[in-house]
């Protein structure tokens, strides 16, 4: 595998594929790589020839209270965790690569960015599609893969590609949970023992809500219902439960197709966010 850290020896890589004919995907990252970062890789696997890990922590996602200085790093072991899945590549960019010196541009996508996530991370989505669009810029893959675990990213970013009419396949890849349901995430590395055994009470509190969805209680019960449930369980705060319209975002009134719960809270220094189609 290769070890790439220049965007011009990206752009090398990636247009020698292409002249031999060659379809590559690209699947962006900030490393501590787990087994839900490697799903995207087996994905682009089966949808292009080649495919291109990127491992890049943006300063630019993270608030000034957040944890860009602790997120977990270690290089050599994502390194060898993108080779045994098949990674033909690995873009590792220097920061100068992705900022320079007088950088100016963002990309905002309105509206999306403001909800949920986006409201309890002010700028959170701008730092995302700002270095997302330079990510895809850089590699001009023929597709590129997010994960559901983080579904109004995903949102956000189909927006951005297809605004900027990036000639990009943004493609979203399910879930990946541990067998007792929590989300893989590289946050959970912050959970001590006993929050481990907390954690999963957010995902069974978003099946419980959503099966009470389907069964004709109006979801701003079943949201409310799993907000207690996960602050019973030893969660110190709910930052959202919603259930809203899958595709416009909109808060769902009444029970009915293509409704998804969203949810984000605080076990201990982890912040846990998940979704789940209802
Ligand atoms: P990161 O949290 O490292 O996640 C990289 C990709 O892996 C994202 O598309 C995310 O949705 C996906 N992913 C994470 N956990 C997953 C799981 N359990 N199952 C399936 N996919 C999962 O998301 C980011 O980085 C950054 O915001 C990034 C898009 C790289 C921009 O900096």
């Amino acid at each position: 595998m290769e070890i790439i850290r220049t965007k011009a020896d990206l752009r090398a890589r990636v247009s020698n594929w292409r002249s031999a004919g060659e379809t590559i995907a690209l699947t962006p990252t900030m490393g501590a790589i787990h087994e839900g970062h490697l799903s995207l890789v087996r994905l682009g696997l089966e949808r292009a020839n080649h495919c291109v890990g990127t491992i890049f922590v943006n300063p630019r996602q993270f608030g000034p209270n957040e944890d860009f200085a602790t997120y977990p790093r270690d290089e050599e072991g994502d390194f060898a965790k993108f080779e045994a899945a098949g990674c033909d590549a690995v873009y590792a960019p220097a920061p100068d690569q992705i900022y320079g010196t007088d950088y100016k541009t963002e990309v905002i996508v309105h509206d999306i960015s403001d909800l949920m996530e986006g409201a309890s991370r002010p700028g959170f989505f701008t730092g995302v599609a700002t270095v997302v669009s330079k990510l895809l810029i850089q590699a001009m893959p023929d597709i590129a893969i997010f994960g559901e675990k983080d579904f109004q990213q995903l949102a956000v970013i189909r927006t951005m590609a297809r605004d900027l009419d990036l000639p990009i396949e943004i493609l979203g890849a399910p879930t990946v949970r541990e067998p007792d349901g929590l989300a893989l995430s590289s946050r959970n590395a912050y959970l001590d023992e006993s929050q481990r055994r907390i954690a999963p009470a957010l995902h069974e509190a978003m099946i419980a809500a959503a099966a009470t969805v389907q069964n004709g209680t109006a979801p701003e019960i079943a949201a409310d219902q799993a907000r207690k449930a996960t602050l019973s369980a030893g969660f110190q705060e709910v930052d959202y439960i919603d259930i809203r319209d899958q595709d416009s975002f909109l808060t769902a009134t009444a029970p009915g197709d293509n409704l998804r719960i969203f949810a984000a809270a605080r076990l201990g220094t982890c912040r846990l966010i998940d979704n789940l189609g209802i």
